[in-house]
């Protein structure tokens, strides 16, 4: 039987410690959910919003929403990790409106090695300009800089124009090189000139990327950087432990007067 904990409006199950990534009781559990939701409502999310949660393994954001708010919009997450996809959708769905697990079996090194999808070929399970917020919560922190690329252009499709993408990364620059290298997770190996990584059995361990690079990545995919907030792990102010980085899908230009002019002729050409 699993342990449960009284929600906003019922009852909600707790994952098993096994599935949960670091092993924690269930107080530091749902602590760290509390703190996920409290970022993600100072960061734009409001109660009837829809919300992209990638990379969701048990559903610790969506333990963290169903524990403490009214949310009453719509959640989907999915993952690379069928057993934790299978006891999100066991558990948690039945008893959240609203709320959809999705399991895709892409490639990562360290979490899906056996994926049958490349990172190239997948499609995000959720609809074209259908989402409010995206969350990425370390992430990032785990892919080569490729499958970053891949992931900001469909963060893009999925996002409402000035919707927003909360992700975290490691980041670093000139400045803090010499944190980087001292951190928790030293980031002594160098993969190429714009990632250095901390194990050297297991570069998807922790992987940190040029702030640089990462701001031509987030511009060539067409979003924005709203702000970052510079984490603990490379002495910054935080809140988080990583590096928090609010971006957004640009509105759409209103069209100009030729393109306005265009549409018309068209339309009442159709009508003929
Ligand atoms: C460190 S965990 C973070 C889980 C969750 N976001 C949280 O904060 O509790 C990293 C997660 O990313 C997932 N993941 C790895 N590669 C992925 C991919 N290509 N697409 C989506 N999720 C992926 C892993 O299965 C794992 O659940």
């Amino acid at each position: 039987m699993n342990p449960v904990i009284k929600g906003t409006q019922t009852e909600i199950p707790m994952a098993p410690s096994n599935l949960r990534l670091m092993n924690e009781s269930d107080e530091r559990f749902l602590a760290r959910a509390d703190d996920l939701v409290r970022l993600i409502r100072r960061l734009g999310l409001q109660m009837d919003h829809e919300l992209l949660d990638v990379g969701c393994s048990i559903g610790r954001l969506a333990t963290g929403l169903l524990a403490g708010t009214d949310f009453r919009g719509r959640y989907v997450g999915f993952d690379v990790m069928p057993r934790h996809i299978r006891w999100a959708r066991r558990h948690l769905a039945p008893i959240a409106e609203g709320y959809h697990f999705r399991h895709v079996d892409v490639r990562n090194d360290r979490y899906n090695p056996a994926g049958t999808v490349e990172p190239k070929d997948l499609v995000f399970p959720a609809r074209s300009g259908g989402f409010h917020m995206a969350t990425l919560f370390s992430i990032f922190t785990h892919f080569y800089k490729e499958d970053v690329d891949l992931y900001l252009r469909e963060l893009r499709r999925v996002l409402r124009p000035g919707g927003r993408v909360v992700a975290t990364w490691f980041l670093y620059d000139d400045d803090r090189y010499e944190a980087a290298l001292t951190s928790v997770y030293p980031m002594t190996h160098r993969l190429d000139e714009v990632t250095i990584y901390n194990d050297a059995d297991d570069p998807l361990r922790a992987i940190a990327f040029h702030e640089d690079h990462v701001r031509a990545q987030i511009a060539a995919a067409g979003l924005e950087i709203e702000k970052i907030e510079y984490g603990e792990w490379a002495g910054g102010a935080g809140p988080e432990f990583q590096d928090v980085v609010v971006l957004r899908r640009p509105v759409d230009p209103p069209p100009s007067f030729l393109d306005r002019v265009k549409g018309k002729v068209r339309r009442t050409l159709s009508k003929r």
